[in-house]
């Protein structure tokens, strides 16, 4: 197709940012995907509101964008589980590709989306659900996809990791801290996704299940938030030259790779087959980092991720978590890359071609 048409659902702190880039780079967007990629709609609650948004692009009818049949992408920013569901459910049946930055979703209820987007031949990208600008979905699910991933340990929630790391700078108190990454537009006015670790559990699940190639949501990660982190807890970690970091924690275990050193080998021609003992968990909670960890001087807002893999070993991706441009970048790259498979007339990867490996409950050895 010459021109490749965006549906855009949500226009807040993420969405206004994507569709000043789109409307901004268009030319250059059309260069790299060989296609224009045109805004045919945004879909808001309050389109009165809307000042940045071309007035003929407004609606509030969510429902007519995404079932509109001249649409080629949905891109979802608005957030939510239900009614977002159904919406992206009914884009990605009849076809069109979804970008979404929607963690909750996707660790609800990913599985659901990823067969739908395989029964119709759609694209599903999601580099933006989870630590904003950094590339770690597409590392994960494409770059990586013919290592073997082991262990992927990631700060993935800014919010807290700000205020552990003003607690750890000043000797704060977590109420205090808590306060202060309130007043520098840090912590939300309810911080209870952030400071519980719901907000980590969501990405950890998705960053389970991506590395690898499984389905974890976010009733299997075990967690526990840093409201019972004190001030006293933080310098005996100082004291002991550590750091206390809230961490998304995801392994695999076991079923180590036919040939790999861990069994010995396998004979030449052996069928690759699962170790029947292989499992993975995942969990989110505080913990004490010894300050040599590469995690461990990773401050304030800033998230990162360390992903072990046999053969490429130790790998780190670091940057901005959150916040309107960094995660609206994550959103375009996304973008481009549904428009270029559009263009070439494929597809990227198929999430539903996943094992089923169980699930080890934390605390189970
Ligand atoms: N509340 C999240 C954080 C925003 O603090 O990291 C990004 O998902």
């Amino acid at each position: 197709a010459a021109v490749l048409r965006v549906g855009v659902l949500g226009a807040g702190v993420v969405g206004s940012q994507v569709i000043r880039l789109l409307l901004e780079q268009a030319d250059d967007l059309a260069a790299r995907v060989g296609a224009r990629v045109e805004l045919a709609a945004v879909a808001v609650r309050r389109p009165h509101r809307h000042a940045e948004v071309p007035a003929g692009l407004l609606t509030d009818d969510a429902a007519a964008v995404v079932a509109d049949p001249s649409i080629d992408v949905i891109v979802e920013v608005m957030g939510g589980i239900d009614p977002t569901r159904e919406l992206l459910l009914t884009a990605l049946r009849r076809g069109a590709s979804v970008v979404t930055a929607n963690k909750a979703l996707l660790a609800e209820d990913g599985p659901t989306l990823y067969a739908a987007a395989d029964a119709a031949g759609a694209d599903l990208y999601f580099e933006a659900a989870v630590a904003g600008a950094i590339p770690l979905i597409r590392p994960l699910r494409e770059s990586l996809a013919g290592d073997r991933i082991s262990q992927v340990l990631g700060i993935v929630n800014g919010t807290t990791n700000f205020i552990l790391s003003a607690m750890t700078a000043t000797g704060d108190s977590y109420e205090l801290a808590l306060k202060e990454a309130g007043r520098l537009g840090y912590a939300e006015a309810d911080p209870t996704a952030d400071v519980d670790g719901f907000d980590a559990a969501a990405k950890a699940a998705i960053l389970a299940s991506v590395a690898f190639h499984t389905r974890v949501g976010a009733a299997d990660v075990h967690r526990e938030g840093i409201g019972a982190v004190s001030a006293a807890d933080v310098a005996a970690a100082t004291e002991i030259g550590c750091v206390i970091k809230l961490l998304a924690i995801c392994e695999r275990n076991g079923g180590a790779a036919p040939g790999g050193a861990a069994d010995g080998g396998a004979a030449a021609g052996d069928d690759v087959v699962a170790d029947e003992t292989e499992s993975v968990s995942a969990r989110v909670h505080p913990v004490m980092l010894p300050n040599t960890h590469p995690l461990a001087r990773v401050d304030g807002a800033f998230n990162a991720v360390y992903v072990q893999a046999e053969s490429a070993g130790q790998l780190m991706f670091y940057g901005p978590g959150a916040g309107g441009a960094p995660t609206a970048s994550a959103v375009l790259g996304d973008l481009v890359a549904v428009a270029r498979n559009r263009v070439a007339g494929g597809r990227g990867p198929r999430e539903s071609a996943y094992a089923d490996l169980p699930l080890r409950p934390f605390g189970e050895v």
